[in-house]
C-alpha cells in the first residue's frame, strides 16, 4: 500500500543512527563488504540483502552500484514497510517476507542464484544449528565463485579482559550519547508504535519476536571468527576469512 505522506527518509534516518549507537563503526564495515563485492563479483552484481531490515545494505549497494539488483528478505512486518516504502518505484530492488529458520524459505526468492548474499548485525539472533543450516543453504544460493558476508558480533570468550574493556568503553560512550539524545533499540520501536503508518506492522512485529521491552531476540548466540569460517567452510564454501574486524565484530567473508 502507498503511504505517501509518510518520511521513510526519515525513518531510515533515525534507524541508521540508532544503529550507529550500537555499533559507531557501522557505515564502515558497509564499506568493507561492497569494496569486497567489487573486488569479487564486479560492479553490477545480483544481490541478496539478508535479513535486511529497512534495507540499509541495498541502500548503499544500489547508490554505489547503478547496475545493481537486489532482493532483501527479513520477516519483520514493520522494517519491510519501511523498505517497501523506501524504495516504491525502485525497479532494482524488491522484497520478501520470510523466517529464515523455516526450512524452504529459499522458494520465496526470485531469482535461484546470487552474486553475492550480503548480511548485517543480524545472524546472532540465530541459534548455532539453526545458522548451520542456513550457512548450507545460503552455498547453494550462491553462484560458484560468488560471496557470502556476514557482518556480526563476533566476540572471542578466549579474551575476557579485552572483551570487559571494551564492553565498559562502549558503555560509557553509550551513555554520553544516550544524554545528547541518541534513540537505543527500545526508543525507537516506542515510536514506531506510536506511529499510525507504522503501528499495525508493529504490534504484528511485537506478536513474532516479542517487544523488545520483553528481551527480543535475547535468546541468539554469538561465535568467534573462526566458529563462522569453519561453519562455512563445511557448508561448502571453498575459502573463508575475515576482511574486516573490531574488538568485538567482525566481517567474515566466503567466497563459494
Ligand atoms: C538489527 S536488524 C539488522 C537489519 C539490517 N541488516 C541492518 O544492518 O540495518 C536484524 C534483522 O534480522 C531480522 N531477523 C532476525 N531473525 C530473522 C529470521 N528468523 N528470519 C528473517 N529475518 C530475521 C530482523 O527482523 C531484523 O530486521
Amino acid at each position: 500500500m502507498a503511504h505517501p505522506t509518510v518520511n521513510w527518509q526519515g525513518w531510515q534516518e533515525r534507524w541508521d543512527r540508532q544503529q550507529e549507537w550500537y555499533l559507531p563503526d557501522r557505515e564502515e564495515r558497509f564499506r568493507v563488504m561492497l569494496d569486497a563485492v567489487e573486488a569479487l563479483v564486479g560492479d553490477e552484481p545480483r544481490v541478496l540483502d539478508l535479513a535486511c531490515g529497512t534495507g540499509s545494505i541495498t541502500a548503499r549497494l544500489l547508490r554505489r552500484f547503478p547496475g545493481a539488483v537486489s532482493t532483501g528478505v527479513d520477516l519483520d512486518p514493520a522494517l519491510l514497510t519501511i523498505a517497501r516504502g523506501s524504495f516504491e518505484g525502485e525497479p532494482r530492488a524488491g522484497f520478501v517476507t520470510a523466517d529464515l529458520t523455516d526450512p524452504d524459505w529459499t522458494a520465496r526468492l526470485p531469482y535461484d542464484s546470487y552474486d553475492a548474499v550480503l548480511t548485517a548485525t543480524a545472524l546472532h539472533w540465530l541459534k548455532a544449528e539453526p545458522l548451520r543450516t542456513l550457512y548450507r543453504q545460503l552455498a547453494g544460493l550462491v553462484r560458484p565463485g560468488g560471496v557470502f558476508l556476514n557482518a556480526d558480533h563476533m566476540p572471542d570468550p578466549a579474551t575476557p579482559r579485552i572483551n570487559e574493556a571494551e564492553r565498559a568503553f562502549s558503555q560509557a560512550r553509550q551513555e554520553r550519547e544516550k544524554a545528547a539524545g541518541v534513540q537505543d533499540w527500545e526508543d525507537w520501536w516506542r515510536e514506531a508504535a506510536a506511529d499510525p503508518v507504522l503501528a499495525g506492522p508493529v504490534a504484528e512485529r511485537f506478536a513474532i519476536f516479542g517487544s523488545p521491552a520483553d528481551g527480543d531476540h535475547a535468546d541468539g548466540e554469538t561465535h568467534p571468527v573462526a566458529w563462522h569460517v569453519e561453519a562455512l567452510r563445511g557448508a561448502g564454501f571453498a575459502e573463508a576469512g575475515t576482511a574486516w574486524a573490531s574488538l568485538t565484530d567482525a566481517v567474515v567473508l566466503a567466497l563459494r
